[in-house]
């Protein structure tokens, strides 16, 4: 689990660039789909299994894409200014290291500030890619980079940029990998350009449509100093989604979700995030609407390059979705 989640967090992927990531992800799963497909939009959809008694078309989606910057500008002596791609925060911009999708690395740097203590506006922010002039710039108008930071193995907790999302695409191949039997029909949706508005997701849940869309994505937690007001915490189990910014989950999803994790004994904890949202409120809105929740992985510092999770979560996350998934999902 530790390399396949080091090998996908390792790969650069920003919203809309995502190839390199889907190709990772082909290569993991090609030999456990029955058919293979990837859309307009560039999601990968691995159907699994035929819907049997009791069964439901079921799609599971985990977003490939990540954060990262773009290149809107590069000046005369080669500094280059850049936009945003999705939640990046200005405080954790300011001497990071970018990678670029030709593999160039820069470092974000910034105009002089005139108190120390404030934080660089984007607008302030460049990135230096050791160049002198456009002409030997490496990098172009248009040009889209990743933060850059290898991933960290601390035992049993991990760090890495990317961690949102790559590590619930790791649970999802898993829990693909270890199917057994199911009544359902499956989709495993890897999905694209999330982090700029539930893209991807928002046109495979139309396209599959099916009976019930289940997300796995990370979530913030509250178990930092002075953090954020908020019950879920690192190492108490994947949590399973009431509400977060975006949606509110289906209670006949959450209670399934509740159910499966008391049957088979798996750690759980129930998830109110305030901001933020995932591909469950793209699936919950498609076409005529559908029954949606999500199983998330607790993560500290997301949207920084440097997201913890914590591996039990993780596996317990597999679990909890192997559970739901293999027996008949009651949405009376
Ligand atoms: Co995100
Ligand atoms: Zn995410």
């Amino acid at each position: 689990m530790k390399s396949l989640i080091k090998k996908l967090v390792e790969s650069v992927g920003p919203s809309g660039y995502e190839s390199r990531v889907r190709e990772v992800v082909r290569k993991e799963v090609e030999d456990y789909a029955d058919e293979i497909q990837v859309d307009a939009m560039g999601n990968l959809i691995v159907k699994k299994g035929v819907k049997k008694e009791g069964g439901l078309r079921v799609m599971l989606s985990a977003h490939i894409d990540e954060i990262g910057v773009m290149v809107t500008h590069v000046d005369k002596n080669g500094f280059a200014r850049f936009a945003t791609i999705g939640g990046v925060r200005p405080h954790t911009c300011y001497g990071s290291r970018v990678r670029f999708l030709n593999g160039t690395v820069g470092m974000i740097g910034g105009e002089k500030l005139d108190n120390m203590n404030q934080v660089h506006a984007i607008e302030a922010m460049f990135i230096d890619v050791g160049a002198t002039s456009p002409e030997d710039c490496p990098v172009k108008i248009g040009d889209v980079a990743a933060f850059d930071r290898p991933f960290e193995d601390l035992g049993n907790r991990l760090i890495s940029k990317a961690m949102d999302n790559r590590v619930c695409v790791a649970v999802l191949i898993e829990t693909l990998k270890q199917v057994q039997e199911s009544p359902h029909e499956l989709y495993f949706v890897f999905s694209t350009q999330e982090e700029v508005g539930l893209r991807g997701a928002t046109t495979a849940a139309y396209a599959i449509d099916p009976d019930i869309g289940i997300a796995s994505d990370v979530t913030m937690t509250g178990d930092t100093p002075r953090g954020v007001t908020m019950d879920v915490a690192l190492g108490k189990g994947p949590a399973i989604k009431v509400k977060d910014g975006g949606m509110i989950a289906d209670p006949k999803v959450v209670t399934a979700m509740v159910k499966a994790a008391e049957k088979h004994n798996i750690p759980y904890q129930m998830e109110i995030l305030l901001g933020g949202t995932t591909d469950a409120k793209a699936m919950q809105i498609s076409r005529a609407g559908m029954p949606a929740g999500c199983v998330s992985v607790p993560t500290r510092y997301v949207h920084t390059p440097s997201e913890m999770v914590d591996l039990t979560d993780v596996e317990n996350a597999v679990k909890l979705l192997l559970a739901l998934i293999s027996e008949p999902i009651n949405l009376a």
